[in-house]
């Protein structure tokens, strides 16, 4: 039995062994990243065997407190912030035992010899072999000035034991402030030492990107452009600037989001196969993909990109939010972009005339991140005389965050003597694949970084290359004069970037789930087969305050469901019949009774619609009588159309 369970923790073990000794040092411990992220990420380590007992943290920061102080704080925070489902009370204390505190300014050389003495003495009471690892949790702007510190503190001439550095974003503001930041910090540390935080690559379902490409056999023959129609990222937030107002600012979507996040994403997907998965091997990959993007000149920057700021409009919670203009320390004539969608294309044999298009916004309708695949739409000779007029490309959907899965989008055989088609998926849903608890991102991150591997960290040469594709936006959006505010607060985004893909013929294809769509008054309540089939056919579409959105005598291709803002029914003069606001839904009389648009709508203010195709509308009525019922019934009450005319014509 003994011999046994000693086996089962060697094969644990090997798995998962703890990281190396060490004391870990946090620059501006008293500040939100530590009692939010990092403490509750220790926590986690810890509770998953996989610090060493080998191991202490000091705090740092201004802030007059003792190491007594600093673990109290430590312990009323993390129950707030905790992930764990349940509170381990004896890890806590372990972890909790292990943290000290010492006062000092970043400034202040005095301080750093104390910090110095500390760590010499908790190094001697762990036994953490002379191993230091420093988290900046601090703007860069004291990078510089910290390692010099450091530096005179005699860190750097202690040479027992390894000596790493952990850095936040922003690593630089642009190109030039990147060249000169790196420059600064490999002044004081080699590149070996220095661990670039991007908390995107901490995330599961971004890692497992790779794993997904490189261990089935499946798709990566397909991985190029002779299948690949195009790939799309969206990194969708429904939280504005959430008090942040002064740091947003100064940044833009461009420089909070794109730059580092959808880029390091961007490059997991498309980069070649390394020749393993030592760090190097990834890194350098990585960095030949970014380096294959095409940069733009200030021409390619107003034809591929397209810019938003969010106006007024209504919050997750569907109460009204003011502007982005209208935010805590955001100047009110404020030019800064709080949604970017960018077409951008990799010039390497692999994908060269595959757009990749990238959209991300604060406001937006929905929190959701997710990378789509779209192949090649396959010929529909076979289908031809049959009901089936076109085909639909196969999708292949990474659900990064909050959803995390895998979804196949494919087309069946709807059962039935005739040949018709209907859109269906497969999937695979983490939680439902695996039981790991919920992490904060940053564990494997700073365990990585504690054993040494630099896989998931950001080096040198791609953080300056992820800066030369975005420079020539940054350049020409600060030149050119911006429209702003040009999206409502809960919408879709701004018009300009439907315009942007619907121009090379495609479409943002919307991620949907039950939650959103039952959001919507029409399908509360509606049986589950009628909202998986609706979410995999909704589409997205957005008015600007003016344009036409339908048009009488025209022959109806699609319903219309008001996600947000108002439309105008109008007659034949032009005057205004009727006004129809969220929830409801138009261009239904035309599909169900085979008839030409019986009147015209215009979008009175930003709308965000969903849209139903003709086709997918008659299927969906076609399955389900119960809503094909309802729909009738309001149509007879709006429009005074007989119950029998649309029986007759309805599916
Ligand atoms: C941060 C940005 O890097 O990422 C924030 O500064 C943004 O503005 C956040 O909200 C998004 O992270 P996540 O993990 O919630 O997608």
């Amino acid at each position: 039995m003994t011999q046994n369970t000693h086996s089962l923790d060697a094969v644990l073990g090997s798995v998962q062994a703890p990281a190396e000794p060490c004391v870990l040092v946090i620059f501006g411990a008293s500040g939100d990243l530590t009692k939010r992220l990092l403490m509750p990420s220790f926590f986690n380590l810890a509770c998953d065997g996989l610090l060493p007992e080998q191991f202490a943290i000091v705090g740092i920061a201004m802030d007059d407190l003792t190491t007594e102080h600093f673990r109290e704080k430590m312990s009323t925070d993390i129950k707030q912030f905790s992930t764990r489902k349940t509170f381990d009370a004896e890890k806590w204390d372990w972890l909790c035992s292990r943290l000290y505190y010492t006062q000092g300014k970043f400034d202040d050389n005095a301080a750093f010899a104390r910090l110095a003495e500390l760590v010499a003495k908790l190094d001697q009471q762990y036994q953490a072999h002379g191993n230091v690892l420093f988290y900046m949790a601090t703007p860069p702007s004291v990078f510089g000035l910290i390692s010099d510190n450091l530096e005179k503190a005699g860190f750097k001439t202690n040479s027992a034991g390894w000596k790493r550095i952990i850095v936040e974003k922003p690593f630089g503001t642009d190109l030039p402030s990147a060249i000169t930041l790196n420059k600064e910090i490999l002044r004081y540390w080699n590149e070996n030492q220095i661990y670039r935080i991007d908390h995107y690559l901490g995330k599961e379902t971004v890692q497992n990107i790779l794993a997904f490409r490189f261990s089935n056999g499946m798709f990566e023959p397909l991985w190029n452009r002779n299948f690949i129609d195009h790939i799309q990222f969206s990194v969708a937030e429904a939280v504005g600037v959430e008090g942040r107002g002064g740091y947003y600012d100064r940044s833009g979507v461009l420089r909070d989001m794109l730059q580092n996040h959808m880029f390091q994403m961007l490059a997991y997907l498309c980069m070649e196969p390394p020749s393993s998965f030592a760090p190097e091997a990834v890194r350098n990959e990585k960095s030949k993909l970014l380096e294959a993007v095409r940069i733009m000149d200030a021409d390619g920057v107003r034809t591929h990109t397209v810019r938003g700021q969010y106006g007024p409009g209504r919050g997750p919670d569907g109460k009204p939010v003011p502007g982005y203009r209208e935010e805590p320390s955001v100047p009110p004539d404020s030019r800064t972009e709080t949604f970017a969608a960018v077409r951008l294309f990799i010039d390497n044999w692999r994908w060269q005339g595959v757009p990749v298009y990238l959209r991300s916004g604060k406001r937006l309708w929905k929190r959701g991140t997710e990378i789509i695949v779209q192949l090649k739409t396959p010929p529909n000779v076979v289908f031809r005389g049959t009901g089936v007029e076109s085909l639909d490309p196969n999708r292949l959907i990474f659900h990064i965050q909050p959803d995390q899965g895998i979804e196949l989008r494919f087309q069946a055989k709807t059962p039935g003597p005739e040949v018709s088609l209907q859109k269906v998926n497969m999937r695979f849903d983490y939680s439902q694949a695996f039981t790991a608890g919920r992490s904060v991102g940053y564990e494997v991150l700073i365990y990585n970084c504690m054993k040494g591997d630099a896989t998931l960290f950001s080096r040198t040469d791609l953080v300056e290359t992820a800066w030369r594709i975005a420079q020539p936006m940054l350049d020409t959006w600060k030149q050119d004069a911006a429209d702003f505010p040009n999206y409502a607060a809960g919408g879709w985004g701004p018009k300009a970037a439907y315009d942007l893909i619907e121009k090379d013929g495609r479409k943002w294809i919307e991620v949907l789930n039950r939650e959103t769509l039952e959001k919507v008054p029409l399908f509360q309540g509606a049986e589950p087969q009628l909202l998986s089939s609706l979410i995999m056919a909704l589409r997205s579409v957005v008015f600007q305050p003016g344009e036409i959105v339908i048009r009488k005598g025209e022959i109806g291709r699609e319903l219309y469901l008001i996600s947000q803002g108002e439309v105008e029914v109008l007659d034949d003069a032009g005057h205004v019949v009727a006004t129809l606001g969220e929830g409801n839904f138009f261009g239904e009389i035309s599909l169900l009774t085979a008839s030409p648009r019986n009147a015209s709508v215009r979008a009175k203010s930003y709308c965000d619609f969903f849209m139903l195709d003709k086709s997918d509308f008659t299927r969906v009525l076609h399955d389900r009588p119960r809503f094909l019922k309802s729909m009738i019934e309001i149509a007879q009450q709006r429009y005074n159309v007989s119950g029998e005319e649309m029986a007759a014509s309805a599916p």
